[in-house]
C-alpha cells in the first residue's frame, strides 16, 4: 500500500502530535503544522524515528498567508497530493458568559472554527488529487452539548460539526470524505492555563483519540462521525 500523504493541524503537542505518530508507524508522510517550531522539529524526529517521514510547516490557522505558505510547502513536500487532512488545532477557555469579552470569544471562534474553513479551503486541489481522500475535523463532545462557561467554545464545536455535515454535501461529488471526531476529555496541556478543577488521571490519554483519528482515514463512506469511548 502506498504511504499516506498526510497534514495535521495543532501536530506539535497533544492529540495532534499522536496522531501524527500513528499515521507514521504505517510510514505516512506526515506534515505537522502550528505556531511552535520547536515542538513541530521534535515531532519530526519522532515520526522519523516510528517509521514515518515529518516535515514541520509553521502555521498560523488564523492568518490565511502563514496557511497558504505552509499547506504549499506541505503539497511541495509530498509531491502534490493530500490523502489525509486533520483539522485538529484548537484553543480552549472556560469563561462565564458575563465575562466573555470578544478577545476570548473571537481567539476561540477564529482558530476552532474559521481556522478549519481556511485550512480546508487551500488545500482542496491536494486533497482533490489525493488517495481516497479524507478530512478528519476534530470536534469536541461539546459540539454535541452545553457545558457552563463554554459559550464560545461549543459554539466554535458546533460550528466545526455544522462545516462538517454541509461541507461533505459540497464534497460528495468530488469522492472526499469528511468525518468529525468527538474526543471527551482528554490529558494534554489544553487544560494548563485554564481555571477549574480538572482530574486529568480520569481523562482520555491523547493515544485513544488518535486511534480514532486514524480510524477515521480507512472508515467506509458511510462513516460520518466517531466518538471516542470514555476512559474504562
Ligand atoms: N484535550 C481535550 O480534552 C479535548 C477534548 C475534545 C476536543 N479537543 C480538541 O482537540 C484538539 C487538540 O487539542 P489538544 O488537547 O491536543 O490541545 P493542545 O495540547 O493544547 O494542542 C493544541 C495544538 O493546537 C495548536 N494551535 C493552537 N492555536 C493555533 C493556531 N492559531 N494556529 C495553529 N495551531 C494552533 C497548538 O500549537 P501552537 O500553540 O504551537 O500553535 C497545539 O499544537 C483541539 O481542537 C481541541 O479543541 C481536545
Amino acid at each position: 500500500m502506498a504511504a499516506k500523504r498526510v497534514l495535521i493541524t495543532g501536530g506539535g503537542r497533544g492529540i495532534g502530535r499522536a496522531a501524527a505518530l500513528r499515521f507514521a508507524r504505517e510510514g505516512a508522510h506526515v506534515v505537522v503544522a502550528a505556531r511552535t517550531s520547536g515542538e513541530l522539529d521534535d515531532v519530526v524526529a519522532e515520526i522519523d524515528a516510528a517509521g514515518g517521514k515529518g516535515l514541520a510547516a509553521q502555521m498560523n490557522v488564523t492568518d490565511l498567508g502563514s496557511v497558504e505558505a505552509a499547506v504549499w510547502r506541505a503539497t511541495e513536500f509530498t509531491g502534490g497530493p493530500i490523502d489525509v487532512l486533520v483539522n485538529n488545532a484548537g484553543v480552549f477557555d472556560v469563561v462565564p458568559f458575563e465575562k466573555m469579552g470578544h478577545k476570548v470569544w473571537s481567539k476561540i471562534i477564529d482558530v476552532n472554527l474559521t481556522g478549519a474553513y481556511y485550512v480546508t479551503q487551500e488545500s482542496l486541489g491536494a486533497l482533490e488529487d489525493g488517495e481516497r481522500p479524507v478530512i478528519v475535523n476534530v470536534a469536541s463532545g461539546a459540539a454535541k452539548r452545553g457545558f457552563p462557561g463554554n459559550t464560545a467554545y461549543c459554539a466554535s464545536k458546533y460550528g466545526l460539526k455544522g462545516f462538517g455535515d454541509a461541507l461533505r454535501l459540497d464534497l460528495a461529488d468530488k469522492g472526499i470524505r469528511v468525518v468529525t471526531v468527538y474526543p471527551g476529555a482528554t490529558d494534554t496541556t489544553i487544560f494548563d492555563d485554564v481555571e477549574g478543577e480538572w482530574d486529568r488521571a480520569s481523562m482520555n490519554t491523547v493515544d485513544e483519540v488518535a486511534e480514532v483519528i486514524f480510524g477515521a482515514a480507512d472508515a467506509g463512506d458511510e462513516v460520518t462521525d466517531l466518538d471516542v469511548a470514555p476512559p474504562a
